[in-house]
């Protein structure tokens, strides 16, 4: 008995290493669902009783707030999140920007569809792009800012953003899209253009901003509802966050330019809180730039003078000069248009200020549970995803150690993997050199006996715990 004990332990490990490569090679990709509420700002999960949300927030993890890119609006900060770069990195400056080298207008019209416009520096690819090119059956689907562009010659499933569709109906294609038979998709980003709209025009402060809450608080049930009865509440990893917040603003708390200045100086492009202004005659530089100064309640920068700190005037996006609103207040060229204006809501200023703060949600097989981190930067949320769905990153700005204590088993599971498939060559050569050895030996020397063993916890727990060297592996079940 005793003497076939190494034959024996050599076949056992060798099925074992077998089976467990195995087991890892077939385990079915990483799925995760993003999604996005425009205009959800950070404290509005406070606000009344949001019973799913809530479920959420303990089932998974959540940020007590997230801080966004500057200029803090949606285009912008959407391009960040899918991409992990800043807005001078990625280019989208604004929802309406000017490019003076193409010479032309971004506004998300059909002559906007260009990898120009979404990477001018050929470093952004959205992470849907990532997931899809690693091959290995992955598939991505996206109803999202620039889903609709091809990058690096791989289209994934684009759903056009149609404001008549129901949001239940645009979760049950998701449903569709992860359930396919055939085709399933492993990654999803789904844009909801709420509470956005209702923050606008009736104040983020309002009845209808809470019932507007309570409302998406429902889709959020349905969904969640969705993915149990179709099996994948357990296996989907899900990401609920947004682009900014809302801050409310006072009807008389606004800036008409063409009272100041001559519009006929310059193009304006942006919002109504921060706009880029390029002159038609960069000689009316100190003209225009002194007359926008005078006017209260509204901060003037030439390039060299708005701070870095806002990883925004690297690109030459950046007009001639910026113009950002003091808290509360807005911006119209003509005076006409700021009579015509009913907004009660607005947001594009600094992102240090509370106000514009978007939400983070996050609870999924990979995600800790009831856990709370106090806050981390937008960009961070792309390598945040890229570790879920076990990528490796592109190019971007955001950390992984800013939010990687919001996730479970990922990191143990990569290293257990990795730990396997670099020691099975050394373990089968050293196993099968001990056997040969050993029978060798048996044959020269009958009657001494080898704990086979030994060798075994050399091969094993020296290779784990450099690898580990810390209790994630020891805190394995699985293994
Ligand atoms: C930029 O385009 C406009 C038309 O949109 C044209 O009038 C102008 O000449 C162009 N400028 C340059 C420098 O090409
Ligand atoms: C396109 O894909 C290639 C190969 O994976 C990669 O090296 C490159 O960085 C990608 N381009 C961009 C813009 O990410
Ligand atoms: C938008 O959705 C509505 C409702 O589902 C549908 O009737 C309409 O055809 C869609 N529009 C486009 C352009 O797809
Ligand atoms: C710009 O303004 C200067 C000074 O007023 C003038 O001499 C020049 O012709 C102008 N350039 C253009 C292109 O209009
Ligand atoms: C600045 O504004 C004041 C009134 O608010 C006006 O009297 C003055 O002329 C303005 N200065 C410039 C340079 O426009
Ligand atoms: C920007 O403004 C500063 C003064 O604040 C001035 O010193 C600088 O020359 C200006 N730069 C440009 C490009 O206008
Ligand atoms: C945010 O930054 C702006 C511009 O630097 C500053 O005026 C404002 O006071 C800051 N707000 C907060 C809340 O720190
Ligand atoms: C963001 O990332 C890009 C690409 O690597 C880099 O060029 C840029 O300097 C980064 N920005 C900051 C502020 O580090
Ligand atoms: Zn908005």
């Amino acid at each position: 008995m005793i003497k076939r004990e190494p034959v024996h332990f050599l076949v056992c490990l060798l099925f074992f290493e077998f089976a467990v490569i195995s087991c890892f090679q077939n385990q079915p990709n990483p799925l995760l669902l993003l999604i996005s509420f425009d205009g959800f700002r950070w404290d509005y999960l406070s606000r009344g009783h949001l019973p799913n949300f809530e479920y959420l927030k303990t089932a998974g993890s959540y940020a007590n707030y997230v801080k966004n890119t500057f200029s803090t609006v949606t285009f912008p900060n959407h391009w960040s999140i899918v991409t992990g770069l800043y807005q001078e990195s990625h280019g989208i400056l604004n929802n309406h920007i000017f490019d003076p080298e193409l010479n032309k207008t971004f506004h998300t019209n059909k002559e906007s569809m260009n990898t120009l416009w979404y990477d001018p520096f050929n470093i952004a690819e959205p992470i849907w792009t990532l997931n899809e090119k690693k091959g290995n059956n992955r598939l991505s689907a996206a109803e999202w800012l620039g889903s609709n562009i091809i990058f690096n010659k791989t289209s994934v499933t684009s759903v056009d953003y149609n404001t008549s569709r129901t949001y239940n109906d645009i979760i049950d294609q998701f449903i569709k899209f992860f359930t396919d038979a055939k085709r399933p998709i492993n990654f999803g980003a789904v844009y909801f253009d709420e509470p956005d709209a209702t923050g606008h025009k009736y104040g983020p402060d309002s009845k209808e901003l809470l019932e507007k809450l309570n409302e998406l608080d429902s889709n959020l049930g349905y969904l969640i509802d969705k993915l149990k009865s179709n099996k994948l509440f357990d296996s989907l990893n899900i990401i609920i966050t947004s682009d900014h917040g809302m801050q409310s603003v006072q009807e008389n708390n606004n800036i008409c330019l063409e009272k100041h200045v001559d519009l006929n100086l310059f193009d304006v492009y942006g919002g109504v809180v921060s706009k880029n202004l390029f002159l038609k005659n960069y000689s009316d530089m100190t003209n225009v730039y002194q007359k926008l100064k005078n006017i209260s309640n509204l901060d003037v920068y030439n390039k060299s003078e708005f701070p870095e700190k806002y990883h925004y005037k690297k690109n030459n996006r950046f007009g001639d000069i910026l113009i950002v609103a003091k808290l509360g207040y807005i911006i119209y060229e003509k005076c006409t248009d700021l009579s015509a204006s009913t907004l009660k809501g607005a947001h594009g200023y600094y992102n240090n200020e509370s106000s514009m703060f978007p939400i983070f949600l996050a609870k999924g097989p990979a995600i800790r549970k009831n856990y709370r981190i106090e806050n981390f930067d937008i960009v961070d949320i792309y390598p945040f995803m890229c570790a879920i769905l076990d990528l490796e990153p592109g190019i971007n700005n955001g950390s992984i150690s800013n939010v990687e204590s919001m996730l479970k088993k990922f990191s143990r599971r990569h290293l257990i993997l990795y730990a396997f498939i670099s020691l099975t060559p050394i373990a089968t050569a050293i196993l099968t050199a001990f056997f040969l050895f050993f029978i060798n030996k048996r044959s020269n020397l009958p009657g001494q006996t080898t704990n086979a063993y030994d060798g075994y916890k050399i091969l094993s727990t020296s290779e784990t715990n450099s690898l580990a060297n810390n209790d994630e592996l020891a805190d394995n079940a699985e293994l």
